[in-house]
């Protein structure tokens, strides 16, 4: 079709390119509006330059920051860099809960350094935080939403979520889907040997929120340990020769050293960015829908998601668990949506 629109006369040419144009995008999906819930966290920058380089399909209309990885004044600091190296800084960041809902913090600073951004040099970002907290801003946002018409993604602990579901449970109405990255099944904790740090983190908020009946969707350890880094998908990613490719290198050669060392594995999972491929993308993603509850009792399987993957209890779906993923069709979508940033 292209080469025959080459003989074309040239506004000929344009109009046929501008009609099929018109047409692709008369059948292109509807753009989410989504929410990001995050704790950068190497892994959570990475999500939120993926998602803010994705405006055709994503209108992120806020970052809400958590306690989590790091502190929560170094949290909210990293989402604000985020969306200033993404070139997003309209896109206001509200700072939330500063601690769980019951248990005692913990953090992962070992994992993603002192700053939260291991491996690269961090600071204060131009433009501050939004005036209000995330919970009250999730609570008018949700209420005042249409039916069921706002996305949210959750990249760390579900502390705010679940604050404002208790304080309003009516906002579940105003919610079309919850996108977690969290749990563990098949592939067994990365915190402890059960629970996935997240879902550790904060279990109560996440019973809140499984029990709120949202449409939940999980990406666990079980699918985020199958889309791992390889030196080849490192260097797709730094031939963008970008400062955000340049940056992404840098976060990732660092952040992948635990968890390459800790399971003896030849790379190391991207976890929260696949949240943002599964919203671009989904066909790159199977699981199925499963009755999932978390334990929060002390003790050994503290923070485990217990997924009934078989149905042995022929209990009520709640949640859609994605245990499977393409690994080399997620690095060519983050790569080629990386190449859009400066
Ligand atoms: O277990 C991985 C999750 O915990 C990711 O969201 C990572 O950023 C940490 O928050
Ligand atoms: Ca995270």
């Amino acid at each position: 079709m292209y080469r025959y629109a080459q003989k074309l006369h040239p506004l000929l040419r344009s109009l046929l390119l501008l009609s099929l144009m018109t047409v692709t995008n008369a059948h292109a999906a509807p753009k989410i509006d989504l929410i990001i819930d995050t704790d950068p966290g190497a892994d959570d920058v990475v999500a939120l330059l993926f998602a803010l380089a994705s405006p055709d399909e994503l209108n992120v209309r806020a970052l809400t920051t958590v306690a989590g990885n790091v502190r929560l004044d170094k949290t909210s600091r990293n989402a604000r860099l985020a969306r200033e190296w993404a070139g997003r800084e309209e896109v206001p960041v509200y700072a939330g809960a500063s601690r769980p809902l019951m248990r005692t913090p913990i953090y992962a600073e070992d994992i993603h350094g002192k700053e939260g951004l291991s491996g690269i040099a961090v600071h204060e970002p131009r433009k501050g935080l939004a005036k209000g907290s995330a919970i009250t801003y999730l609570i008018d946002t949700l209420k005042s939403a249409e039916p069921h018409s706002i996305t949210i993604a959750m990249l760390g602990p579900q502390t705010n979520l679940a604050l404002a579901l208790i304080q309003e449970p009516g906002i579940v109405r105003g919610i079309k889907e919850v996108v977690v990255m969290g749990g563990a099944h098949f592939n067994g904790g990365n915190i402890t040997p059960v629970a996935e740090f997240n879902l550790f983190a904060d279990p109560q908020a996440a019973e809140v929120v499984l029990k709120s009946g949202v449409k939940l969707t999980y990406l666990p350890l079980d699918v985020t340990h199958k889309i791992l880094t390889s030196e080849a998908r490192l260097q797709q990613i730094a031939a963008l020769n970008n400062n955000a490719s340049r940056l992404v290198g840098d976060i990732l050669n660092e952040y992948i050293k635990g968890d390459m060392e800790h399971y003896g594995i030849p790379g190391g999972p991207v976890h929260d960015a696949t949240v943002v491929a599964y919203l671009l993308k989904p066909q790159l993603f199977s699981g199925r829908s499963v009755n999932v509850v978390v334990d929060s009792r002390e003790g050994p399987t503290f923070g485990q998601t217990i997924v009934d993957w078989y149905d042995g209890l022929n209990a009520p779906k709640n949640a859609f668990w994605v245990e499977g993923g393409d690994a080399q069709g997620f690095f060519d979508l983050l790569t080629e949506r990386l190449a859009r940033l400066k």
